[in-house]
């Protein structure tokens, strides 16, 4: 298949990229920039300069392609605080998207987070929904928009990620923000008791399975890329903790946002998610480090 990608210069991009043409597929990925061209050649992509923004080149890219994966999101907007206009952006785009592919029968992968499976007392599975709503359940809108495009004949998929995709390959996700965090104030904190669950994936497992959604998943399918299904917050803070040699401890409530920052109202989610009905579907399996093993490794924690 010729595919196109977007975000394929970015962290899970530049796994979901090899990933493809490993297998035999054709990429090409969207680029904003010099820098991103450049990137996406080197992982022996083809590279399209094209933006979020750029509607009509969207649907240009998505016409001359098989199937889309697409990972780009305005993190950049998001970061400085306006995740309301990211979120528009990937409205937009997605509606794009669909217009271009629409009555083609052809596959789209789109990214949504197990946020949205977020349900009491249980873990949340591929058939959880939530509606649209606060933080980062906002993205829920994109997640039934870019489900629902199998309504318009297009084989639509939505790759849900945990809370932490991690591996080498992570610069700037949660786990680097974290360790940073905590080396800055000499303290690896949590919250509460810290039993609060965050699941999580290695990114080769996660692009592994973008894979997969692209070749085979049904229309209309929402798939978790959970390895981890609940990793207690507390563990992960003590295991940073004793990776740089600064204590674990509670961060008191009041506290929070001045610690740890744009994650405060992150860390303290309980988000324990399953994927057993993804891996039954597309026999996907997790083959790579929990997030547990991959904290023994150094690429996280060597200043370079
Ligand atoms: N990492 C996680 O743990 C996690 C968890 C849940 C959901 N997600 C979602 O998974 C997707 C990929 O995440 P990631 O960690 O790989 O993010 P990332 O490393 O920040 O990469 C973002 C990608 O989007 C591209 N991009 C940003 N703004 C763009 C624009 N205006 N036009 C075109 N391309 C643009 C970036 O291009 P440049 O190279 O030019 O910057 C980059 O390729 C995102 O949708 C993210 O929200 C990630």
């Amino acid at each position: 298949m010729r595919v196109l990608v977007t975000g394929g210069s970015g962290h899970i991009g530049s796994a979901v990229v090899p990933d493809l043409l490993s297998a035999g597929h054709e990429v090409v990925g969207l680029a904003r920039s010099e820098a991103a061209a450049t990137t996406l050649k080197a992982l022996g992509a083809e590279a399209r300069r094209g933006d979020l923004d750029d509607l009509d080149g969207l649907r240009a890219a998505a016409s001359d392609a098989d199937g889309v994966i697409h990972l780009a999101f305005k993190h950049d907007v998001m970061y400085a605080g306006d995740y309301a206009a990211a979120i528009e952006a990937d409205l937009a785009a997605l509606e794009a998207f669909g217009e271009a592919l629409a009555g083609t029968g052809k596959p789209f992968v789109g990214t949504s987070g197990t946020v949205m499976a977020a349900v009491a007392g249980r873990a949340g599975t591929e058939d959880d929904t939530l509606p649209p709503g606060p933080g980062l359940q906002a993205r829920a809108a994109c997640e039934n928009l870019a489900v629902g495009l199998a309504a318009r004949g297009i084989r639509s998929s939505v790759v849900r990620l945990p809370l932490t995709t991690h591996s080498a390959l992570d610069r700037g996700g949660f786990i680097p923000t974290l360790v940073a965090t905590a080396r800055t104030t000499g303290v690896s904190g949590y919250l509460g008791d810290g039993t609060n669950r965050w699941p999580a994936v290695h990114t080769l497992d996660a692009a592994r399975l973008y894979r997969l959604a692209l070749e085979q998943a049904p229309a209309g399918s929402r798939l978790h890329a959970v390895a981890d299904e609940g990793v207690p917050f507390r563990l992960i803070a003590e295991t940073i903790g004793r990776r740089l040699g600064v204590p674990a401890a509670v961060i008191p409530d009041d506290e929070a946002a001045a610690h740890f920052g744009f994650l405060a109202p992150v860390v303290g989610a309980d988000n324990p998610a399953t994927s057993a009905h993804t891996r039954a579907l597309l026999g996907w399996r997790p083959a790579h480090p929990d997030l547990i093993a991959d904290l023994g490794l150094d690429h996280y924690f060597s200043e370079s």
